[in-house]
């Protein structure tokens, strides 16, 4: 298993071309604007923590080339189960760096495809638990968005300022929101730019669970053991019908839901699993 521990001496967005170099130092890779480590009994459960503290961890470049490599090695370690992504107490993310995006302009932005890769996190077959403590604003909602569930810690509040820069969201909060909450909430956000009470959140379920600040982390973990003990398989085709019912029409996802459905027919997990009901015993999922 891949254990990655580095702590941030400097809070700046390094560059990932420093990265790189660091990489090819060492066969643990050493993260600059994250820190990466696991957690639970069985250190099943990836953690990623956004660590940019002084600007409120706003989702520089490197940060975010950052959170896609720990992505795919948490994707690719057989050992890990799920992967929660946090921040700290006072930001999950403030948003895109909006120092980094000043000097560009429109031939910066669209030439070099800005953004495009900042959805890495939602081509996980693993399921990815965003556990939001303090602002989750701009570009912060939107990857808080992007991951399968999100818990709250009560001093969370989740926005779509990008109007009040003279900008809209860029990173899929005009789409994901809508989906999350409803049209009326969601053009009301996008259209003020007003944050959003954890409670709010909880009630117009754009977050399934609020916890005390200090106790949100925990229980993210304890969510992902949870999910830990269930068959992989079985939980990455549920996954990814729930993820395309927010791409296709109703018709095609039931189509897909079936043919997921029928696949886990050919797992031994399926089997296992109806055969440990029956039997009045935990099911011993074998990821096959
Ligand atoms: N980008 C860069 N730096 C940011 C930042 C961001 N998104 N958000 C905060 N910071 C920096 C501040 O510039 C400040 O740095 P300095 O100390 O060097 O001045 C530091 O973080 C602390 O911020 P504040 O002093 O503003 O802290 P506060 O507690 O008074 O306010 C806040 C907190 C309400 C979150 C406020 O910082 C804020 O409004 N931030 C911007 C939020 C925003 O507009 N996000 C959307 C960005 S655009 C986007 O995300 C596009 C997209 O769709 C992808």
């Amino acid at each position: 298993m891949f254990r990655l521990v580095s702590r941030l001496a400097r809070t700046g967005c390094s560059s990932s071309t420093h990265f790189g170099a660091i990489r090819s130092l060492s066969s643990t890779a050493t993260f600059e604007n994250i820190i990466v480590d696991t957690r639970g009994a069985k250190a099943n459960v990836g953690l990623i923590q956004l660590n940019r503290p002084k600007a409120l961890n706003a989702l520089c470049d490197p940060l975010m080339r950052e959170v896609n490599e720990a992505l795919d090695r948490f994707e690719s370690d057989d050992e890990i189960a799920a992967v929660v992504i946090t921040g700290n107490e006072k930001a999950f993310a403030a948003g895109a760096d909006i120092k980094e995006m000043l000097p560009l302009d429109y031939k910066d932005v669209a030439a070099g495809s800005f953004l495009s890769h900042w959805d890495r996190v939602t081509r996980m077959r693993k399921p990815v638990i965003a556990a939001v403590n303090g602002f989750a604003l701009g570009g912060g909602c939107e990857f808080a968005m992007m991951c399968d569930i999100i818990y709250a810690g009560e001093n969370a509040h989740f926005g779509q300022p990008e109007i009040l820069l003279g900008t809209i969201p860029g990173a899929g909060g005009t789409q994901r929101l809508i989906r999350a909450i409803g049209k009326s909430k969601a053009m009301e956000q996008i259209l003020t730019g007003e944050k959003m009470p954890a409670t709010e959140a909880l009630q117009s379920g754009l977050v399934s669970k609020i916890f005390p600040v200090g106790q949100l982390v925990d229980e993210a973990v304890k969510l992902g053991e949870k999910i830990g003990e269930l068959s992989p398989i079985a939980v990455a085709f549920a996954k990814e019908a729930v993820n395309i019912s927010c791409e296709v029409s109703l018709k095609e996802g039931l189509r897909f839901e079936k043919k997921m459905f029928y696949g886990t027919f050919a797992t031994n997990d399926r089997r296992e699993g109806m055969k440990a009901f029956i039997e009045k015993r935990k099911a011993n999922f074998t990821n096959t």
